[in-house]
């Protein structure tokens, strides 16, 4: 398996989605972004949960949909937790002052993560999340630079979940 490939997980149930975030969460370092793609209550906002809590963030993480942003912080760490579902054009981007955003966190997590497809960061990991029937889903994981690679190469070799 070389560092580039894809890692792809099956999840079962809103706990295996959990998991793999919370191990996800567990290898980051800062800063980092993660962007996350797939149908409308596919699984996104638990994958983020488990990315809190994988950091040993402790607050309640709620969708940010209604607010494009929510920022959660432990010591050190800050999460910074974004839904671009709203936005339509390079004009919405700007306004919720995307740059500033991408540039200025520490842990970076995007919901609809397509949305700023023109506007990326510089070294993320894209998750995309697929209906794999009832509550299954299965998770595909690709890494988009030097850093992500690495993590995603860790994530691969010590996380026990279902492939
Ligand atoms: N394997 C699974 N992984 C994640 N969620 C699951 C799974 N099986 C069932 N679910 C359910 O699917 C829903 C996922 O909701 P969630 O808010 O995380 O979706 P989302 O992708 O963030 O949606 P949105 O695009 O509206 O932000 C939850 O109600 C959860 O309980
Ligand atoms: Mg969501």
């Amino acid at each position: 398996m070389d560092g580039n490939s894809p890692a792809i997980f099956s999840t079962y149930g809103e706990r295996g989605t959990f998991d793999l975030g919370r191990a996800l969460g567990t290898f980051l370092t800062l800063p980092f972004c993660v962007g996350l793609r797939g149908p409308l209550g596919v699984g996104k906002t638990v994958m983020v949960k488990g990315i809190a809590d994988g950091l040993g963030i402790s607050d309640t993480v709620t969708s940010p949909t209604y607010t494009f942003c929510r920022e959660y912080r432990d010591g050190d760490r800050k999460l910074t937790h974004i839904d671009l579902y709203r936005i339509d054009n390079v004009d919405d981007l700007e306004s919720i002052g995307w740059l500033d955003l991408v540039l200025e966190a520490d842990i970076l997590v995007v919901e609809w993560i397509e949305r700023a497809a023109e506007y990326l960061p510089r070294d993320w990991i894209e998750v995309e999340l697929a209906l794999a029937g009832g509550d299954k889903r299965s998770a595909t994981l690709c890494s988009h630079g030097a850093d992500s690679r690495q993590i995603l190469t860790r994530l691969k070799t010590r996380y026990v979940g279902h492939r």
